[in-house]
C-alpha cells in the first residue's frame, strides 16, 4: 500500500485520508487502492472490476448486522473487517435479515426495527473503508435468525390459510408479498451514515436471495424455480445495478443428466426440490452459488475420500459454470468440521488448499471457478456464535498464510504480477 499513497490521497482528499491512516495504522493492509469502489459486473462467466477480471477470495461472518447492534459488541465488526484485509480478502458474505428474533430487523411483516437497520449501515460502511466487498443474503431457509419459519408463522398469526408446511414461504401469495416488501425495503434504504440507496451502494457485491432454499414438498423443483424467478425478477425491477445469486448448496435436480445427479452426494439429494442447473440458468440470476460439506454429506468417510469427493463436486459445478451456464461460480460457504473422529487443524488445511488450487487453476485459465467463501470466521470472545466450522483467523498461522498465498495468487491474476510485487512484496514474497 506505501508505494501508491500519494496518488491515493490526492484523489481521495483529507476525510478519507483520516480512515485510511486510521485503518493502515499499525499493520499493513493487503489492498489495492480504490479511488472509488465501482460495481461489480459481469461479463461471462468472469466478475469484471474497472474492466478487469474480479476474483472472490472470501469469507462467512453472518453475525455482523446483529454484533453492531449494540456498542459493547459493535468493535468486532472493525476488527473482523481488519483481519479480512490483511488477508486480502475481497467480499465477506452476511446476513442482510433478522426476522422476529432478537436484535430483528424485521420486527413483523413490513415492521423494522431503525436501531438494526443502523446496524447493517454501518456494516456497509464499514466493510467499505477496509476496501471488502458484502454478498448479502436475504432470507434463510433453516429456522436461525428466522428464516422461512417465522415468515410462516406470521402469515398464521394474520389468520391467513394456509398448508401447515413451512415450504408455503415459497408458494402462499401473501407470504411472497411480505417477502417483496422487505425485499424493497431493503434495497431502496438509504444508509444513515453514507446517504448512499442500498440499491445504488457499490461496497454490495451481490444479493443472495436466500440462504440454502430447499423446497422438499415439490421435488419436482417446479415451486422453488417459480420462486426464484418472481424474486429475482422483482430484485432486478428495483436493482438493475447489483448481481443476484440464489444461495443453492448445489445439489443436482431432476432434470439434470444422469452423469450430473451420479456427482450428488447420494439419491437423497436430487429430492429436495432444488435443480442447480435450472435454478441458475434463470435470466436474472447472474452467477451460481454452491456450498461444500464433506462432513455432513459423506458421514463416514474418511479424509482422503472427502477430499476427492469435493474436488470431483468443485469441478464439476465449475464446468457447469463453462459449458451449460456461462456465469460465474462462486462457493459461498465450505468448511470441515471439527467434530470430525481424529480432528486436527492440519486437515482443514489440505481441505481449503484442495478447495483453492481447483479456483486458482480455473480462474488461471478465465474459467467460472471464481472464489469460494470459508465458513466461517469470527474474533475472539465469541464462542456463543461458534459451530463446528469457526477459525479465528489470528489464532492459525498456517491457515492464515494459505489463504494470504490465495489472495496474493489470485491478485496476480487481476493486476499483474508487478503490481502485486510493487505494492505487496513484504506480503505477497
Ligand atoms: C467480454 O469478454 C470478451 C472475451 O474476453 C471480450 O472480448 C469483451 O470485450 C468483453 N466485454 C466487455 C464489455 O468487457
Ligand atoms: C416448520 O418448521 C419448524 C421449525 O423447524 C418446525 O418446528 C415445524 O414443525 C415445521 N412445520 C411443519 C408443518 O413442518
Amino acid at each position: 500500500m506505501a508505494a501508491s499513497n500519494g496518488v491515493f490521497y490526492h484523489i481521495l482528499g483529507l476525510a478519507t485520508c483520516v480512515a485510511f491512516i486510521y485503518l493502515s495504522f499499525g499493520d499493513i493492509d493487503f489492498h489495492f487502492p480504490e479511488p472509488k469502489m465501482s460495481f461489480v459486473a459481469r461479463n461471462g462467466t468472469q466478475f469484471v472490476v474497472d474492466g478487469k477480471s474480479f476474483y472472490v477470495n472470501g469469507w462467512n461472518s453472518y453475525w455482523l448486522m446483529d454484533q453492531a447492534v449494540e456498542e459493547h459488541s459493535r468493535p468486532r465488526v472493525r476488527l473482523m473487517f481488519q483481519t479480512g484485509a490483511k488477508m486480502g480478502l475481497t467480499v465477506c458474505r452476511t446476513w442482510a435479515f433478522n426476522d422476529g428474533t432478537y436484535n430483528a430487523l424485521q420486527v413483523s411483516p413490513g415492521h423494522f426495527d431503525e436501531r438494526v437497520f443502523k446496524a447493517l449501515d454501518r456494516v456497509i460502511v464499514e466493510a467499505q473503508r477496509h476496501g471488502i466487498r458484502l454478498l448479502l443474503s436475504l432470507a434463510n431457509n433453516l429456522e436461525h435468525y428466522g428464516g422461512k419459519t417465522q415468515y410462516v408463522k406470521w402469515a398464521w398469526e394474520e389468520g391467513i390459510g394456509l398448508s401447515s408446511s413451512n415450504d408455503s414461504f415459497f408458494f402462499d401469495p401473501s407470504i411472497r408479498s411480505y417477502f417483496k416488501i422487505y425485499l424493497k425495503t431493503l434495497l431502496t434504504r438509504k444508509n444513515h451514515l453514507s446517504g448512499i440507496q442500498y440499491k445504488d451502494d457499490p461496497a454490495i457485491f451481490a444479493w443472495e436471495l436466500m440462504n440454502e432454499p430447499r423446497c422438499m414438498s415439490d421435488a419436482s423443483g417446479d415451486t422453488l424455480q417459480d420462486w426464484i424467478e418472481e424474486m429475482a425478477g422483482y430484485v432486478k425491477s428495483i436493482d438493475k445495478k447489483h448481481l443476484l445469486t440464489v444461495g443453492l448448496e448445489g445439489f443436482y435436480g431432476p432434470t439434470c443428466p444422469p452423469e450430473k445427479l451420479a456427482v450428488n452426494p447420494g439419491e437423497w439429494f436430487s429430492t429436495l426440490g432444488s435443480d442447480f442447473i435450472r435454478n441458475s440458468k434463470i435470466s436474472a440470476i447472474d452467477f451460481a452459488s454452491v456450498h461444500v460439506y464433506p462432513d455432513s454429506w459423506l458421514v463416514n468417510a474418511e479424509l482422503n475420500e472427502k477430499i476427492k469427493y469435493i474436488s470431483k463436486w468443485v469441478i464439476s459445478h465449475i464446468e457447469d459454470g463453462d459449458t451449460e451456464l456461462k456465469k460465474p461460480v462462486l462457493f459461498t460457504e465450505f468448511g470441515l468440521s471439527n467434530r470430525n473422529k481424529d480432528f486436527d487443524h492440519s486437515h482443514r488445511d489440505m481441505f481449503y488448499k484442495s478447495v483453492f488450487d481447483i479456483i486458482y487453476d480455473s480462474a488461471k485459465k478465465n474459467g467460472a471457478g471464481a472464489g469460494a467463501f470459508v465458513w466461517q470466521f469470527m474474533v475472539d470472545g465469541m464462542e456463543e456464535y461458534n459451530d463446528d466450522f469457526g477459525i479465528i483467523p489470528d489464532q492459525r498461522p498456517s491457515m492464515y498464510r494459505l489463504i494470504k498465498d490465495q489472495s496474493c495468487r489470485l491478485a496476480v491474476l487481476r493486476h499483474g504480477q508487478d503490481t502485486v510485487k510493487r505494492n505487496f512484496n513484504k506480503i505477497c514474497d
